[in-house]
């Protein structure tokens, strides 16, 4: 533990939560502070907001030693380092919305005091740390590198990894100036056991992070754009990226879907997209990619379209279940769930829909999985959680289903096709 012993994390979300976690375990005396009242009262309670195992246990564990507030008063003025993990969303043209990251940064600079350590580990475009939350924080009369310091670390969590977590994936820091970044490498160093890299400065790790979540997202689009392509000439794309994965360097397997998910792939991308049109900048690239993987709902429904066509039905009018609204496996995040707009696009056809998801339930229109089966005829398998993925599949056929899109290629397809049922995967 570092001599400063004071942590305060703003925004006790799937980043903040964690890490206020770790903090408390680690032995700082921790506050985390959420605008969301009823966040706030849960993990006074003992209880995560999040439906994550592990996170769960430990809220409940830390119960009397993770103190939680919605008064910035009672959390920043003693906090010797001061963690944002508030969201970076963007608005619905597609533009970064930093209104959290802002009011963060204005809760601080109310109570700002000499020695303070602010890192922000939202993900931003680069420029926010140095153009955004510095001239806030200088509001308050300190300045930045000898009042008080302020750094960027990006976040690389990776909710339901058990191989990766906070603990022991790799970080990197990047200060507006040297002690500033040691500062933050000295905490950070104290609390998780991984490789902390030294940037040259906070516009350096803001775009490693987008640089990072942008290469996922055009690597998946590439890969989904070669699923329909195979799809068009009979080719099993699981088959040929089982091939391709044979090649020992300069091949990394990625995989089709139903579409991208969660606060960070769907999202990012589209910061560095408007952040450099500052600078007469085009990311073609970048553009493109997100076309593809938004155009990806929409493929998989006009997939299930087919198969009900030369059964002589269509969508409309039709028992269509949707399973999964978490955007991945076993988790409840449904933030930017492709589901959302398969769903969507299903009611827009006239769709008779059954939605369920064992972890993200808001759209559950049926009382159980057991449920779901019996009201369903065609199904669209939108996330790969263990429930169905164990399901013994006679239980389909048992169901009366008669097609089943298995938008994460999840399923066995010959098994799936000797008990008589239409399977289609995304490029399979
Ligand atoms: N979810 C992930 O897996 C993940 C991974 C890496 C990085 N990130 C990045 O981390 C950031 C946070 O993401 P998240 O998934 O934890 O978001 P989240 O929505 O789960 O949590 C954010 C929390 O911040 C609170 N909040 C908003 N404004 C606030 C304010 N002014 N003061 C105090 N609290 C405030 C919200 O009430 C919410 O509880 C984003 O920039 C995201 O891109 C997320």
């Amino acid at each position: 533990m570092i001599a400063k012993k004071k942590v305060c994390i703003i925004g006790l979300g799937y980043v903040g939560l964690p890490l206020a976690c770790l903090c408390a375990r680690k032995g700082y005396d921790v506050t985390g502070l959420d605008i969301n009242k009823k966040i706030v009262e849960q993990i006074r309670a003992g209880i995560s907001p999040i439906k994550d195992a592990f996170l769960q246990k430990e809220v409940r564990s830390l119960k009397n030693k993770l103190k939680v507030t919605i008064e910035a008063s009672e959390a920043i003025p003693s906090a010797d380092v001061i963690i944002i993990c508030v969201p970076t969303p963007v608005d619905n043209k597609f533009h970064p919305n930093l209104k959290y990251v802002e009011a963060a940064g204005q809760s601080i600079a109310k109570y700002l005091r000499h020695g303070q350590l602010i890192v922000l580990e939202s993900t931003v475009n680069p420029g926010t740390t140095e153009d955004t939350l510095k001239p806030i924080m200088e509001q308050s009369g300190l300045k930045t590198g000898t009042d008080f310091h302020l750094a960027h670390c990006p976040e690389r969590i990776d909710l339901g990894n058990k191989k990766w977590t906070l603990r022991n994936i790799p970080r990197v820091i990047g200060s507006t100036t040297t002690k500033g970044a040691l500062l933050a490498k000295m905490f950070y160093a104290s609390i998780i056991d991984a490789e902390i890299l030294m940037l040259k400065g906070p516009k350096e790790a803001e775009a490693t992070k987008i640089m990072e979540n942008s290469f996922r997202d055009i690597n998946i689009a590439f890969i989904n754009e070669m699923a329909k392509s195979f799809d068009k000439a009979g080719i099993d794309i699981t088959e040929v990226i089982k091939g391709a994965s044979t090649k020992p360097f300069a091949f990394l397997p990625h995989y089709p879907g139903c579409g991208v998910g969660g606060h960070c792939i769907p999202v990012d991308p589209y910061y560095l997209i408007e952040g450099a049109k500052k600078f007469h900048f085009e990311h073609k690239f970048l553009e493109l990619a997100r076309k593809i993987n938004e155009s990806m709902p929409e493929y998989t429904i006009s997939l299930l379209a087919e198969e009900l066509n030369n059964l002589g039905k269509s969508i409309k009018g039709s028992n269509i279940g949707v399973y999964g609204i978490a955007y991945k496996k076993d988790v409840d995040d449904a933030r930017e769930s492709p589901s959302l707009e398969i769903i969507r696009l299903l009611e827009e056809k006239g769709a008779n829909l059954s939605i369920y998801d064992p972890y993200a339930k808001s759209k559950n229109n049926v009382a159980s999985f057991g449920d779901f089966l019996k009201k369903s005829n065609y199904i669209v398998l939108a996330t790969n959680h263990t429930e169905f993925t164990t399901l013994k599949l006679r239980k389909l056929k048992e169901n009366g289903i008669k097609i089943i899109i298995d938008g994460r290629n999840c399923l066995d397809k010959e098994k799936m096709q000797s008990l008589g049922i239409i399977y289609k995967g995304i490029g399979r």
